[in-house]
């Protein structure tokens, strides 16, 4: 069945581990990552960015994750990723979707707080539940001095603000992760992320999960993460499986022939990672 976002998140906070979420581009993509949960055990998220909306078309989206909500044994959540507008939110609203996130994270302090406060007072009437974001979570392609990569972070006492007036249910603070491969290895402020949950008390997100060391991932949940978003790791195993076919067999015509290796792929990875977040035996 769909699954509460909320209640998913609280329970990984309370009980130390983290929800994954996954990225979906298309019906392959969906298929692994549900089965996948259904054979772990685990609640799991189908993130749909903009993006990806975009490509599938929302209706064939929301059939598509109501379609495997109906038939697994585990909580699925159909949540929007990185959301940019009220319209969109709307728009997800009307189609399903269990939860959202709405990103304001690249608007002054002030106007994030309206526009996240106003998505609130939308969703949790219907039991939409919301994530919001604060500081920036970067991609690996802006490279960062010391002092510009300060000035991303979030700010502990602007977090506390943010979740209290906001009314959001999960907060995503930026804290070094970045979306893509990393160059080099990922330096994340646990400092900061302590306090935030401190300050908070609310469920935390980690944002860029494709590249982050175990350890740094286990330490994170330790300190009040309890969703991971995870994309590009996905795309990378999808991609690189359909490239060695074509590689190996310059003939092959047949989609199946390379689009179920390359979902059995997507199934490997995201099996890695719920066994990571400790979201196995959870469902
Ligand atoms: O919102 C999506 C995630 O933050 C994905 O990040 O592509 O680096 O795994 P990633
Ligand atoms: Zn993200």
């Amino acid at each position: 069945p769909f699954g509460s976002f909320k209640e998913a998140l609280e329970d990984g906070l309370h009980h130390g581990y983290a929800v994954g979420q996954f990225n979906i581009n298309n019906l392959e993509w969906t298929q692994a990552i549900v089965e996948v949960a259904n054979e772990e055990n685990s609640p799991v998220i189908l993130g749909a960015s903009e993006g990806a909306i975009k490509y599938m078309g929302i209706e064939y989206m929301a059939a598509i994750a109501k379609a495997a909500a109906d038939m697994s044994k585990v909580p699925i959540i159909l949540h929007l990723d990185h959301g940019s507008s009220y319209d969109v939110i709307l728009k997800c609203i009307r189609h399903g979707f269990t939860s959202v996130m709405i990103d304001g994270s690249h608007f002054p302090l002030e106007e994030n707080i309206a526009l996240t406060k106003k998505v609130v007072e939308a969703c949790h009437p219907l039991g939409i539940h919301v994530e919001g974001e604060l500081g920036r979570i970067g991609g690996v392609e802006d490279d960062l001095s010391v002092d510009a990569r300060e000035a991303t972070l979030v700010h502990p006492g602007e977090a506390e603000r943010f979740v209290k007036e906001t009314g959001i249910d999960a907060f995503a603070p930026a804290i070094g992760s970045q979306h893509g491969h990393y160059k080099g290895k990922p330096n994340l402020a646990f400092d900061r992320l302590a306090q935030v949950q401190t300050l908070t008390g609310i469920p935390l997100v980690l944002h860029g999960g494709t590249g982050i060391p175990d350890e740094d991932v286990r330490r994170a949940i330790s300190l009040g993460v309890s969703k991971v978003n995870v994309n590009t790791e996905n795309q990378s195993a999808f991609t690189n499986t359909v490239r060695e076919i074509f590689d190996r067999d310059k003939e092959v015509f047949d989609p199946r022939k390379y689009l179920g290796p390359a979902r059995a792929a997507i199934k490997d990875a995201v099996r890695t990672k719920i066994r990571l977040f400790g979201s196995n035996g959870r469902g």
